[in-house]
């Protein structure tokens, strides 16, 4: 049975992609959109030496973001393997690197207390029995087209699911496995994308399930999962599937890319970051944020900055985040709640002149304070038949809860107001 408690839990992970594409340094699909034949693209494999690789560096850094969980890409699209795999020579033991990448990482972040995943791809733009179609680097050279007519999809997935054994039964417990992507709605006149058919999905997905019992598998097989992945958009409200609230998990980027990308200059800022993490907890989601490490094998200055501005919110207002989840309350305008049993977290985006009002909330609040500080927060309730006069406020509506709000607003990314709610 898959366990989701710790995930539900945690909120908040770390994805990494890294291959020879951080080589290229133009985002993780480089091989895509240049159309770069396996001759050109070898370079990077032939340079691939990221001699100042220290995955325990990569998980302190993480830990101290306040991460709690990670995944990694064991494979990307373009084939290449951070593993030492018994059914390829295309890994990273065969370049310059000249060891398994994989299993130190796993121990690192283990040794810090992470939950570990795997991100696997199931396209393979190296493999010679993966078919060509509009989505592989050589779709666009006849030649190439010609000669793979006759690839064998169902050798590649016996390739698929060997790695994905060999994944799940040589690296200790696995926490996550985040299969990416089924593309079967595609089509392009001369070929179709491939979904859970190619991949032979209920198979492979009753072998993980064998394999490590309590993992959590996302959604991205084509025959659903444990939790639904929205990349790269914050989710309007809470994640449903036939009408009913499932787990999700938000991917997204510090800049739009997932590979290591040098000229990016896109990069979110720490506040909107922070935002987006309360902003999916408010909706009962996690968030699983991306760092592309460059092909020396560290984490970029830029990257190290997001996640150190993320981590000073995070020491100070983890509790508002971990353990906590979308609130029966409806937060006032540019603010979020998210609630741990009895305690609700008002995460005010925008710092309002004065006070906050939370309608329908004047009788369920023993307690305020400022998260960041601890410093109470006066409270008061205005009644019905209070007359607005000079500066004293007039009725606001049934049982309305008003907060008295310092003018300066406290020097965090979000401010926090804690309440305590009545029994
Ligand atoms: C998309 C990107 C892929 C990335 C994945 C992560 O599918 O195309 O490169 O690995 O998102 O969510």
């Amino acid at each position: 049975m898959p366990n989701s408690d710790w995930f539900v839990h945690d909120r908040f992970g770390l994805f990494i992609h890294w291959g020879i594409y951080s080589a290229a340094a133009r985002h993780e699909w480089v091989k895509n959109r240049e159309m770069i034949s396996d001759e050109d693209y070898q370079k990077y494999f032939d340079h691939f030496d990221p001699d100042l690789y220290d995955p325990s560096t990569w998980a302190q850094a993480a830990k101290d973001a306040g991460m709690k969980y990670f995944v990694v890409t064991s494979k990307h699209h373009d084939g290449f393997c951070l593993w030492d795999s018994a059914l390829t020579d295309y890994k990273a033991t065969n370049t310059p690197a000249g060891r398994d990448l994989l299993g130190p990482m796993m121990q690192a972040f283990r040794t810090e207390g992470f939950k570990v995943g795997f991100y696997h791809s199931l396209l393979d733009w190296h493999h010679p029995e993966f078919p060509v179609d509009g989505l592989h680097p050589m779709r666009e050279n006849m030649a190439f087209r010609e000669a793979a007519k006759n690839r064998d999809i169902s050798k590649y997935a016996d390739y698929l699911h060997g790695q994905t054994r060999e994944l799940l039964t040589q690296f200790g417990k696995i926490d996550v496995m985040w299969f990416d992507f089924s593309y079967s709605n595609r089509g392009w006149g001369w070929s179709q994308g491939k979904g859970k058919d190619d991949w032979r999905s209920q198979e492979l997905m009753a072998m993980v399930r064998e394999l490590q019992p309590g993992i959590l598998v996302n959604d991205r097989l084509e025959i659903g999962g444990d939790f639904v992945t929205p990349e790269q958009y914050q989710p309007a409200g809470a994640m449903m599937v036939d009408g009913k609230p499932v787990l999700w998990e938000a991917c997204q980027t510090l800049n739009g890319s997932w590979g290591y990308h040098r000229d990016n200059l896109d990069w979110k800022s720490v506040d909107m970051l922070v935002k987006m993490i309360i902003d999916s907890v408010s909706k009962g989601g996690n968030v699983l944020l991306n760092v592309g490490p460059n092909a020396r094998g560290e984490f970029e200055p830029r990257a190290l900055d997001s996640l150190r501005g993320i981590g000073e919110w995070m020491r100070l207002h983890g509790r508002s985040i971990y353990g906590c989840g979308s609130s029966e309350f409806t937060p006032p305008a540019d603010a979020r709640f998210t609630q741990n049993g009895d305690r609700l977290y008002l995460h005010l985006f925008n710092w309002p002149f004065g006070h906050v009002h939370l309608p329908g909330m004047g009788h369920r609040v023993e307690y305020a304070q400022l998260l960041n500080d601890a410093s109470e927060i006066g409270m008061t309730v205005i009644g019905a038949e209070q007359a607005a006069q000079n500066t004293t406020m007039g009725a606001l509506g049934e049982d309305t809860l008003t907060l008295s709000l310092p003018v300066h607003r406290p020097d965090v990314s979000v401010p926090v107001v804690e309440l305590f709610l009545k029994s």
